[in-house]
Parts: structure tokens; sequence; C-alpha cells
């Protein structure tokens, strides 16, 4: 009898790719990464962030620092942090902060974000927050890595080992992260009354049954994989959080793919970007934040006026969208400023489909390498 069997096939479970196995591990990343942090209907993290209430009350500003999937997630972070606390947040680059001379005052909080833990641009970006008298906080996925090391205070993302370059589960992870320590931030600072936090942790516990059902029933957007395969430039469209998103999605799509493809805030379409949209493009529009619904709807009426090929990401029970798009794929409704966790999975599945599709090598693409420890 001859089995074929070896190391790296074992490791991808069942699963034609890394990239594919992670993708399906988020449920239990979300799980895993929420694991202990809430008790009673509350967050916690007295724990890892040793900040005394009388500290988390003094911060002015907050800084969030990273690179990459991980910087998408601090733009998420942003939204979460003003909108629950209430502090001013800026999210940069890691390579744009550590030279550009940014204000750090004694109660400014920097949050460092990164998978592996020892991106040399971010880790960089640590120490300059550390010599210029910050508190820093990191959000990684490695113990014992250099950023958690050297980091005043750390928050695990308990995603397990990431393989494929493009990172998947570390960002659903991250934005988990970030979550927590909002609802923790605004339960000390008091910025948001103990019923609704209360009412944010639930919809947190029901995330990973929420991400479950999106990845229950994908051919929609296997299909739609397989037509944008044959296209050279794509764009996504999305406002607030879903422009958050959007970068991301776009992000996925060139690391894997080479398509090329741009993220625009709908807002910004004709200031530049709609000279851009012509006869079959295709335009992938998220819609899933309510507030902004409608000025999303006329964007993509722009767009398909234009003869774009439109796919229309929305909340379950959209009635409207299909009206004005080729195909709609929608998830499971969650609170809106959640939503980026279960948005992000279908755009991670665009790409991973249309990559194998072009017959690319998913988890190693080229020219770029999981970790970028040198600058
Ligand atoms: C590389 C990887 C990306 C990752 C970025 C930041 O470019 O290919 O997937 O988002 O580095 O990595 P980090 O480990 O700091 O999150």
């Amino acid at each position: 009898l001859h089995v074929d069997w070896d190391v790296v096939t074992a490791e991808k479970g069942g699963y034609d790719h890394f990239m594919l196995k992670e993708i399906y591990e988020q449920p239990k990343a979300i799980r895993d990464t929420m694991a202990g942090r809430v008790k009673d209907g509350q967050v916690d993290l007295s724990r890892e962030i040793g900040l005394s209430e009388d500290q988390i009350n003094k911060i002015e500003r907050i800084h969030i620092v990273a690179c990459g999937t991980a910087y998408h997630a601090g733009l998420v972070g942003k939204y979460v942090i003003e909108d629950l606390v209430r502090i001013p947040v800026e999210t940069d680059i890691a390579s744009e902060y550590r030279y550009r001379n940014p204000i750090i005052t004694p109660n400014t909080l920097v949050v460092v974000i990164s998978q592996s833990g020892e991106t040399a641009d971010t880790l960089a970006a640590l120490r300059e927050a550390k010599k210029a008298g910050a508190r820093v906080l990191a959000i990684t996925n490695v113990v014992g890595s250099s950023v958690a090391r050297e980091a005043d205070d750390v928050i695990i993302t308990w995603a397990g080992p990431e393989i494929a370059v493009a990172s998947t589960k570390a960002y659903t992870s991250q934005l988990i992260a970030i979550y927590l320590l909002g609802a923790y931030f605004a339960r000390i600072r008091g910025t948001r009354a103990e019923n609704e936090l209360a009412h944010i942790v639930t919809a947190l516990q029901q995330l990973p049954e929420k991400a479950d059902q999106v990845l229950s029933d994908t051919t929609s957007i296997q299909e739609f994989a397989q037509e944008i395969a044959r296209h050279e430039d794509l764009f996504f469209l999305g406002r607030g959080l879903d422009y958050a998103v959007a970068l991301e999605g776009s992000l996925k799509l060139k690391e894997i793919t080479y398509i090329h493809s741009e993220a625009y805030a709908a807002g910004e379409l004709k200031h530049g970007t709609l000279a851009l949209i012509e006869e079959g493009v295709p335009v992938i529009s998220l819609a899933t934040q309510e507030a902004i619904y409608d000025k999303m709807v006329s964007n993509i009426i722009e767009v398909k006026a234009r003869g774009a090929r439109v796919l229309g990401l929305a909340l379950e029970g959209d009635q409207e969208l299909h009206k004005s798009v080729d195909r709609v794929f929608t998830i499971p409704k969650t609170l809106p400023l959640l939503t980026p966790v279960l948005a992000v999975i279908p755009l991670q599945l665009i790409a991973y489909y249309a990559c194998v599709s072009r017959g690319y090598d998913v988890d190693k693409p080229r020219n770029l390498a999981k970790s970028v420890t040198v600058e």
C-alpha cells in the first residue's frame, strides 16, 4: 500500500490552499480572540492592559500604526474608537509615521497592530513612539514577538498561525481586538451606557455564527470571481466602514490575482474615478451601512449608467440593491459597527477564487513576503 502524504498537505487539513483554510478558520479565530475577555456581558482587558482607570481617563489621543492588512484593520479602528470612546484617533502607515515627526504627548496612546509582530517599519514606529514618551499597546498574533516584547501592553489575537501571505483570519481577529478595546475604554470613560455596551457584547458573541453563515454558500461569489478573473482593472466602492473594508478587499485582490484594483470612498467618485468607469468594468460596491445606504445607491446608479458590471454587497433582507446592480451578495445583519467582520469575508473569497481561476500561486504571491523584517 502506498499513501501519498506530506506535511504541507496534512497541514492544509483538506483545503487546497492555506488561504482558503484560514478564511474558513475565521469563526474560530473570532471566538478565540474574545474568549476570556468577556464576562457577564462586559469586556474586561484589565489582565492584559496595565493602564489604570485614571490613565485610561487621561488619554487625549490615539495613534494607530501598522502596515498592509493590519493598517486596514487600523482604519476600522479609527471609526470604532472615535465612535465608542470619543477620543481622536489617527491611523497611520508605519513607514510614514516613523519618519514624520508625529505629535506625541504624554497622554498619547500608540496602538501598533502587527500579525507577525516582526514587521520592521511597525517595530521602528513603536520604538519612535516610546522614545517620544508615548505608552504603546500592541495588537499582535505572535506571543513573544519583538512587538509584543517591546510594547507596554499587549492584546494577543488568537487567530493561530497564519501561513498564507495574504492575511485573512489575522485581520478579522484584529478587528475583534479593536472592538474589545473600544468597548473596554468606553465602559471606563463612561462614553456609552452599560446597556448599550452589553448590546455590543451580545452582537460580538453572535459574530462567529454569522461568519459561518457567510461561508456556508459561496456559489455566487465563486461565479463572480470567475467572471472578474478575465479583467485587468477593477474598482471597489464604499462609504464609512465599507470604505475601510473596500481598501482591504482591493489589497487582497492585488496581492494574489495581480488584477489592478482601487478602492474609493464612493463620495469621491465624481472627483476623478468616474472617468475610468466604462462599459464592462467590474465594480464591487459595498452597501452595508444603513445610515448612508441611499448615498451609496446613488453612487452605484452613477457607475451603472456608465456601463459598469456591479456586484453589490448588502445586508440580508435587502430589497433595493438588485434593482440597480448585476449581482447581489448578502451578509447577515449585525450592528453597523461590527459589519466589517462579515463584509470582508466575501471579498477575501473573491480574491481567492479569482486567483485560482487565473492559475496563480495562492499562498505565495510573487514579490511578496509574509513578514517584512527589513525596511
Ligand atoms: C506583509 C504581508 C501582509 C501584512 C503586512 C504587515 O506585507 O504580506 O499580509 O499585512 O506585511 O504584516 P504584520 O505582520 O505586521 O501584520
